[in-house]
């Protein structure tokens, strides 16, 4: 074993690290009130909450299989108390083909093998709720799998007991499917099915087709569904893909988009790119949302319904909150996470929306997910993506809302996209390349440690552990009180413990400026916090003045800030290096 001066040094230095890191939390100036201010009776939980999305596939595997399982959530548990995080939502878990990776679902009350038992999913919400983290469940209400008896049923003749719980078709003649509508997954969205001589619609892989949710029967099976996962102790669901439960009655065909020179635009499946205002978001949703709602509500403990919702603007967003506040508690907002590029004043422009535009209803603000690629890739300039990261981390858990992360988002976790064709997981990136390749670089294992396998598996990793996980890894980041991971703890803790940044309202400051985002947070009776964010690879200077906003303080005591940032004497100097942070208390 090496055994020298230098490493013998590198210790003492790394447990001098550690010592200073355990009294002082990293970044802050001052330590946040230590004892987290608990939520009044009568605010939910959810209101100020941090939700963790899991992708279990790739989160920690016990059995040596190479894929994530429950029991190595619940092995993990303490690391994400740690983090703060107040609930957790897994993608499906249910029994699955896995065509589409547990989107596919061929049962809706089992575990699929895979992950493990119902026990283990029993003692997943049992050990959750001995550290105060809720469990929310993925619930897929689209589509099933093809292998769902359901579905095997309905297939099987134009008469059976469950003929019309999927959306069939006749084809417009011979070989030619009932319109020209096509999947999101790539191709027509019929596929044609010889035993009833009939077309089913599919919005996603022909693997999943679409349930009728004009029958009373599958909504009633759906429900009951939901009711059997309440009664297992889940706060609540992920509602999937939720815009697309209805289509067009009358299945008309949809207009292709043409460009400005009047040719047909191609998406990268080399498809016509259609409108698609007669296969999504149609008004009729949002009666099953409300009817979804009262089945959570009758349910004691503040279950929360969240929803997967690719608004296209804010006033479609208020939509699935429901016009009497009676459908979704917490819809994504996904406009402010996906404007992919550092543009200030759009991140502006949609934080005020949010503010102001939804009813006073909370946002859900999320960056990440397994479906786009991650954060550096969208916003990172590939020299400072750590950096940028703090700055969206920052928007994320500083401004009113509840947020949404992505599990390795805390450590930095890069896209790690396939090289070839042949290594493709996700059939979309076999369908999609080179154009395309897919999600399995955003769905890669979780990066735990040094260790082989990045500590994930003892077997052949499902996907392959990316070149990264040498220094970007949990245990480093543990260690290292200048890492994204202690930034990601001190935000979410000053969070929870600021009165201001927990309950107050959100204003932008400063709006002519277009390299720094800052914005005031003030609850009422309690000190404003004042939040700054360099969006530019250049220093910056700020000058707050606050009397706009009726406020007389001009100096601010640091709560927390990225290293190179001034200690502001006044809030007319705040000076921040490149992509740099400040939070001040206002005095
Ligand atoms: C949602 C999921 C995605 C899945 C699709 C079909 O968009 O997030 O992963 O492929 O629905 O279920």
């Amino acid at each position: 074993m090496e055994f020298s001066i230098q490493k013998v040094r590198k210790i003492a230095i790394m447990l001098l690290l550690a010592a200073v890191a355990a009294l002082q939390p990293a970044w802050s100036q001052t330590k946040p009130a230590a004892k987290p201010i608990e939520a009044p009776a009568a605010d939910p939980w959810w209101k100020h909450a941090v939700f963790y999305q899991i992708y279990p596939l790739s989160f920690q595997d016990t059995n040596g299989d190479g894929k994530g399982d429950l029991k190595g959530i619940t092995q993990r548990l303490d690391y994400l108390k740690t983090l703060g995080v107040d609930a957790i939502w897994l993608t499906p878990v249910y029994p699955s083909p896995l065509v589409d990776f547990g989107y596919d679902i061929s049962n809706y009350v089992a575990i699929d093998p895979v992950y493990g038992t119902m026990a283990d999913f029993d003692k997943l919400i049992a050990e959750a709720k001995k550290r105060d983290i809720r469990v929310i469940m993925d619930f897929v209400m689209n589509h099933t799998s093809d292998k769902h008896p359901w579905f095997i049923e309905s297939a099987s003749s134009k008469t059976n007991p469950k003929h019309d719980w999927y959306v069939w078709r006749d084809g417009k003649g011979p070989g030619q499917p009932p319109n020209n509508w096509q999947s999101g997954f790539g191709h027509s969205a019929w596929e044609f099915d010889p035993k009833r001589n009939q077309y089913y619609y599919h919005h996603f892989y022909i693997q999943q087709p679409d349930l009728n949710w004009d029958n009373p029967k599958v909504k009633a099976a759906m429900f009951n569904a939901a009711r059997f996962w309440l009664k297992r102790g889940v706060a609540g669901f992920r509602l999937d893909a939720v815009d697309t439960l209805f289509e067009d009655p009358q299945f008309r065909d949809a207009e292709v988009l043409k460009d400005a020179d009047g040719k047909p635009r191609a998406n990268y499946f080399g498809d016509p790119m259609l409108d698609q205002s007669l296969t999504v978001n149609l008004p009729k949703l949002h009666e099953v949302l409300a009817g979804l709602r009262v089945v959570t509500d009758s349910f004691p403990g503040q279950r929360v319904l969240i929803g997967e919702t690719y608004m296209p603007n804010v006033a479609e967003l208020l939509k699935m909150y429901g016009v009497n506040n009676d459908e979704l508690q917490l819809p994504m907002d996904t406009q402010l996470g996906m404007i992919n590029k550092l543009d200030v004043p759009a991140f502006r422009q949609k934080i005020l929306e949010a503010e102001t535009g939804l009813n006073d209803n909370l946002p859900l603000f999320v960056f990440d997910n397994h479906d786009n690629p991650r954060m550096d890739v969208r916003y990172g300039d590939g020299v400072h993506n750590d950096d940028i990261q703090r700055v969206l981390s920052t928007v994320l858990f500083t401004t009113r809302g509840a947020a949404l992360m992505y599990y390795g988002d805390e450590i930095g976790m890069k896209t790690t996209p396939p090289a070839r064709k042949e290594d493709v997981k996700d059939p979309i990136g076999v369908l999609g390349w080179p154009n395309f390749k897919g999600r399995d670089g955003e769905r890669t294992p979780m990066q735990w440690d040094d260790s082989a396998n990045a500590g994930f598996t003892t077997g052949t990793p499902w996907l392959p552990i990316p070149d990264t996980y040498k220094t970007v890894n949990a245990k480093a980041e543990v260690m290292n009180f200048n890492s994204l991971l202690n930034w990601y703890k001190q935000l979410i803790e000053l969070r929870r413990s600021q009165p201001s940044l927990r309950d107050g309202n959100n204003v932008m400051l400063n709006t002519t400026d277009n390299n720094v985002l800052s914005w005031l947070r003030q609850a009422s009776g309690k000190p404003a916090v004042v939040v700054s964010c360099n969006f530019t690879a250049q220093p910056q200077k700020v000058s707050i003045d606050l009397t706009g906003v009726g406020l007389g303080g001009k100096s601010a005591r640091t709560l927390m800030k990225t290293p190179g940032s001034s200690d502001p004497a006044s809030l007319k100097e705040i000076e921040l290096p490149p992509f740099g942070v400040y939070i001040g208390e206002v005095q």
